[in-house]
């Protein structure tokens, strides 16, 4: 079994899930300033021009190698701007659990894009990278985050009392999962049989580059903080 997340571009009609570039920088740094984003992630503040750079041109490409996180950069399929972000972390390789975390760029929201990232990464971490759990957590008063999970399909579970910090203090979690169980029987494969087949729990995410492998691979058994420094991801 692999360790590190592989390099990967997943595509959806509305969206393009990528690797962040220089080209992110600017985008980066206005989104990760924004007020909301500031209240929900515990992100630095200010947030500067040097901390986009750092995390578009190295940190979120560090933390994939080093075998705990993905973070794709959400990208608009028509212009290639950026829309948001969408990363998985916490990654446990032995027990095959990982954790989703998102921001959408001002500019971007009101539109589901979090639903819709989180929707084709819960898929892309179960089906294709073999996890059997990818968790979420959303601070209780984050409604919009909250929605956002059970639009992509994660189930509630319950919360984790005083267990997020935000630049306003500790806040109580809401956690939801994603598990092979929640994906319809229908789009259960056993391991064994997976393999060589597309995964049409994937129906819809068109994957380009390394990931048009991937997919065909699919194994489907029934997946910008400061990281080293200061990024983008959070909660
Ligand atoms: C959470 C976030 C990513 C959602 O962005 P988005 O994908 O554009 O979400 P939308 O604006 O389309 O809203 C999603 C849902 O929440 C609802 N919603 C949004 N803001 C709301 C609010 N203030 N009160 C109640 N409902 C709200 C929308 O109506 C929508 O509901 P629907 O699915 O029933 O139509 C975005 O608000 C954000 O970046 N917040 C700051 C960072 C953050 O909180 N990250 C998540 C940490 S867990």
């Amino acid at each position: 079994m692999p360790s590190t997340f592989p390099e990967t571009v997943l595509r959806t009609d509305s969206l393009v899930l990528r690797s962040f570039s220089r080209a992110d920088v600017e985008d980066t740094q206005r989104a990760a300033s924004d007020e909301l984003t500031q209240t929900w992630l515990p992100l630095p503040h200010p947030y500067t021009l040097d901390d986009a750079t750092a995390w578009c041109s190295r940190t979120a490409h560090a933390l994939r190698e080093s075998g705990d996180c993905i973070h794709f950069a959400l990208a608009d399929p028509a212009t290639d701007r950026l829309l948001g972000t969408i990363g998985l972390r916490r990654t446990s390789w032995r027990a095959r659990t990982t954790e989703v975390g998102y921001w959408v760029a001002p500019w971007a929201r009101g539109r589901g894009v979090a639903a819709e990232a989180a929707r084709v990464v819960g898929r892309w971490a179960l089906c294709t990278q073999g996890f059997e759990r990818v968790e979420l957590r959303a601070a209780t008063g984050n409604i919009a985050s909250r929605r956002s999970a059970e639009r992509a399909g994660f189930q509630e579970e319950g919360v984790l009392r005083n267990a997020g910090v935000t630049h306003g203090g500790r806040v109580d979690l809401v956690v939801f999962s994603l598990t092979p169980a929640d994906l319809t029987p229908a789009h259960r494969l056993s391991p064994g049989h997976a393999s060589r087949r597309r995964d049409s729990r994937l129906a819809g995410v068109e994957a380009g580059g390394s990931a048009g492998r991937e997919v065909e691979s699919a194994r489907c058994g029934d997946g910008p903080g400061r990281a080293a420094g200061r990024g983008t991801g959070g909660r």
